[in-house]
C-alpha cells in the first residue's frame, strides 16, 4: 500500500477522507495532522481524532499544526459545519483510544517522511498552512514525498467569494508557497508533483438521498455516526449555498491517491492569487493553450467517475469499525 499523510481540518468531508483512506487496503496512513479551517484547531485537532476513534483506527498518530494561516487571520466555516466544525450528532464521542501526539504537524511529518521506506502521498484537504511550514522548515524531507494531491482552490468560480475556494482563501500565501513549490527547477520550483482537486471536480461528487441511503444501509457505528454528518451537512449546504445536496469534497482527493482513473486531470500552470482586491485565494488555472510555454506545475482534477467514487466511499465505510 502506498503511505499517505492526511494533513486535514474536520469538518465534515475531512471525516470522510480520514475514513475513505483508512479503510482502503491500497493505502497506508501512516499520520493525520490538523490545521485551523473549518473551526479552530481546537476543534480540528478534537474531530480528527473523533474521527478515528469512531472507526476504530487506534495506530494513526494525530498532531496539531497551525491555529492560524501563515499571515492572516483564522476564519472558520462555522455556517457550514457548525460552532463545533463537526455539526449534526447531538453531542460529539470522546476520542477514546486515540491520544494527541505531543509532537507538532510539521515535526510528525518529517518524523514520518523520513522514517517512510518508500516516498509518502501528502494529502492536504484544508488550508495549504501546514505544508509550507514543513517545505520551509525542512527542505531536507522533500525527496521523500511522493507527490501532494490537495482539495482546494477552482478552474472557474469559488464558494467563499466570487472566485476563492475556502481552503485556498483562508490562506492564500500558504497555497502560493506549495504551487511554487510544484515548479519545476528550471523555473525555481522544486518539482513536486501536485494534484489540485478543486471545486470543478469535487461539485461532482454531490450527497444525493440515494448516497445516504447507502451508508446508512451499512450497519456500523462508522456509518451511523457519518449519516449523521451527511444530513447535516447537506441541510447548511441547502441553507447557505442554496444547493440541494452537498459536495463531499475533500475525500475526491483520496480516491485519486486509490486510483487515479477516477478522475481526470489537465496538466497545466496554475498560480495563486495573494493581493488581489476582490480575488484572494483565486486559483488561475491556464485552460486551452494559454498555458504555451508556460511551466507546467500542476495536474488539475476535471472530470470525477461518480459511481466509482460513491463505491469506495461506501466499501471503506463497511471495512471500519
Ligand atoms: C473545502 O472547504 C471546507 O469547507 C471543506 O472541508 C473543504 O475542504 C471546500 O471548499
Ligand atoms: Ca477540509
Amino acid at each position: 500500500p502506498t503511505p499517505v499523510i492526511i494533513d486535514c481540518d474536520p469538518g465534515h468531508d475531512d471525516v470522510f477522507a480520514i475514513w475513505l483512506a483508512a479503510g482502503n487496503p491500497a493505502l497506508d496512513v501512516r499520520a493525520v495532522t490538523t490545521v485551523a479551517g473549518n473551526g479552530t484547531l481546537e476543534h480540528t485537532t478534537l474531530n480528527a481524532r473523533i474521527a478515528l476513534s469512531v472507526a476504530g483506527v487506534h495506530n494513526v498518530p494525530v498532531a496539531a499544526g497551525a491555529s492560524q494561516p501563515l499571515s492572516r487571520a483564522a476564519k472558520p466555516a462555522a455556517d457550514i459545519h457548525g460552532a463545533n466544525a463537526l455539526g449534526g450528532p447531538a453531542t460529539l464521542p470522546e476520542p477514546t483510544g486515540v491520544p494527541l501526539d505531543p509532537r507538532s504537524a510539521v515535526d510528525l511529518m518529517a518524523d514520518t517522511l523520513l522514517a517512510s521506506e518508500s516516498p509518502v502521498t501528502l494529502i492536504p484537504t484544508g488550508p495549504l498552512t501546514n505544508i509550507a511550514a514543513l517545505l520551509a522548515a525542512r527542505p531536507d524531507v522533500v525527496p521523500a514525498i511522493r507527490e501532494i494531491i490537495w482539495m482546494g482552490g477552482a478552474v472557474d468560480r469559488g464558494n467563499v467569494t466570487p472566485y476563492a475556494e475556502f481552503n485556498a482563501w483562508a490562506d492564500p500565501e500558504a497555497a502560493e508557497v506549495v504551487f511554487k513549490a510544484a515548479r519545476s527547477e528550471a523555473a525555481g520550483g522544486l518539482g513536486i508533483k501536485l494534484t489540485m482537486v478543486g471545486l470543478n471536480v469535487t461539485h461532482q461528487a454531490l450527497v444525493t438521498d440515494e448516497v445516504i441511503a447507502r451508508v446508512e444501509a451499512v450497519d456500523n457505528a462508522t456509518a451511523a455516526f457519518g449519516v449523521q454528518l451527511l444530513r447535516f451537512f447537506c441541510k447548511t449546504y441547502a441553507e447557505v449555498q442554496g444547493m440541494p445536496a452537498a459536495p463531499l469534497h475533500d475525500p475526491v482527493t483520496v480516491a485519486i491517491a486509490i486510483d487515479r482513473a477516477v478522475a481526470t486531470v489537465v496538466r497545466t500552470h496554475v498560480d495563486v492569487e495573494t493581493r488581489g482586491e476582490f480575488t484572494a485565494g483565486a486559483t488561475s488555472v491556464y485552460l486551452l493553450d494559454q498555458a504555451k510555454g508556460k511551466d507546467k506545475n500542476a495536474d488539475v482534477a476535471m472530470q470525477l467517475d461518480v459511481q466509482r467514487f460513491w463505491d469506495l466511499i461506501v466499501g471503506s465505510v463497511e471495512r471500519l469499525a
